[in-house]
């Protein structure tokens, strides 16, 4: 019989802070693909992998931390997980938590999440709030929440979260055979760069690689607090998973930029968009606008020269592109796309196709 993956936990369970007390709460997360893409590295010059997040149980990368902290939510008697949400983090919540049989709450911007991401919460038995405000409004609420009342807070402030997380490294070098040279990951509140970080070092230390690779981290420009060193009041881009003033991870992550000797920069939602529709038509993965920014971070690194002929570089992108399907159905332009109408007729639809028998 084939051999089933065991999700984070259990693959990992070595480098994380579990032990027989801990009751696993897991959906089967991780064990990602790591897909090769020859348009990319014929594009950049460099060897570039795309580690697709979005095959994840609910089609993002935050259910390797949502494992962990659900986990540990319940081993210490847990009874309400809360969480804030641009929208991946609460449907990745709700869905551990209808598993371990607790509630969730979720607080998430109101008007600004994907409609597949809301689904989700709903579906998986959320108590769903939309909170008049933005991110960073719903995650003051959920700490205070947590401070003050009693819930278990599950966002990526809490360490549970990134030790999941950093899973994802491990994988990459366990396939891999040693890290990458350049790392692209997209930044919201930056707890994935973190994590990426930590497993990449944990995994050097334990003698599994030799190196660690440069961290690229990326933000939309109307939501780029790290990059322009200032927290973003109104944080604005059609990126919606990403959309952050003030990220929770800040320090962390200007930790982690300079232990890797790292970067941080920044596109606007064109450019985002742009590199969503490369990805989808020349690999075959669908992203969520907000995890192409990687493909636009190698695109133009690569372009100025940073990137060295052959380096070996590995993508995170981190959702599934089902969950905010409606940018596929507009062209750059912002046009919708209107597929043609045809005829039930065989030689109707050759000669739509531009074909002759
Ligand atoms: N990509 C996607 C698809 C995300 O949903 C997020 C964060 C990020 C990237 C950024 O990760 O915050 O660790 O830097 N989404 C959070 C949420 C904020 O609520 O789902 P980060």
């Amino acid at each position: 019989m084939a051999k089933q993956w065991q999700g984070v936990i259990r693959e990992y369970a070595e480098y994380l802070d579990v032990s027989d007390a801990t009751p696993i709460v897991t959906l089967g997360e991780g064990g990602t693909p790591l897909i090769p893409s020859p348009s990319l590295s014929r594009r950049s010059g460099a060897d570039v992998y795309v580690k697709f997040e979005g095959m994840n149980p609910t089609g993002s990368f935050k259910d390797r931390g949502m494992t962990m902290a659900v986990s540990k939510a319940v081993e210490h008697g847990a009874k309400v997980v809360v969480c804030a949400s641009t929208g991946n983090t609460s449907a990745s919540a709700a869905a551990y938590a209808g598993y371990a049989g607790i509630k969730s709450a979720v607080l998430v911007p109101e008007g600004k999440i994907a409609m597949g991401k809301l689904s989700q919460a709903i579906i998986h038995g959320a108590e769903l709030l939309q909170v008049r405000g933005n991110f960073d409004d719903c995650l003051r609420i959920a700490r205070e929440l947590d401070e003050h009342y009693p819930v278990h807070l599950v966002n990526s402030v809490n360490n549970d979260r990134i030790e999941g997380q950093k899973t994802a490294s491990f994988e990459i070098i366990d396939v891999l055979g040693d890290a990458p040279d350049f790392h692209f990951i997209p930044v919201g509140n930056a707890g994935n760069y973190t994590a990426y970080t930590r497993g990449y070092r944990e995994y050097r230390e334990a003698g599994k690689s030799t190196k660690l690779p440069r961290m690229f981290g990326f933000q939309a420009s109307g939501s780029a607090p790290i990059v322009r060193g200032e927290i973003v009041t109104d944080p604005e881009t059609i990126a919606s998973a990403i959309r952050i003033g003030n990220p929770a991870s800040w320090r962390l992550a200007l930790e982690a930029r300079d232990e890797t000797d790292g970067f941080f920069g920044m596109f606007d939602d064109n450019e985002i968009l742009a590199a969503q529709r490369i990805l989808a038509a020349e690999t075959g993965v669908f992203v969520e606008p907000a995890s192409a920014i990687s493909v636009a971070g190698l695109l133009s690194e690569s372009a100025k020269g940073n990137i060295p002929a052959g380096s070996r570089c590995v993508l995170t992108v981190t959702g599934h592109g089902l969950k905010d399907p409606q940018w596929a159905l507009r062209d750059l332009n912002g046009n919708d796309v209107t597929p043609t109408v045809v005829d039930a007729d065989t030689a109707a639809v050759a000669e739509m196709l531009g074909m002759r028998a």
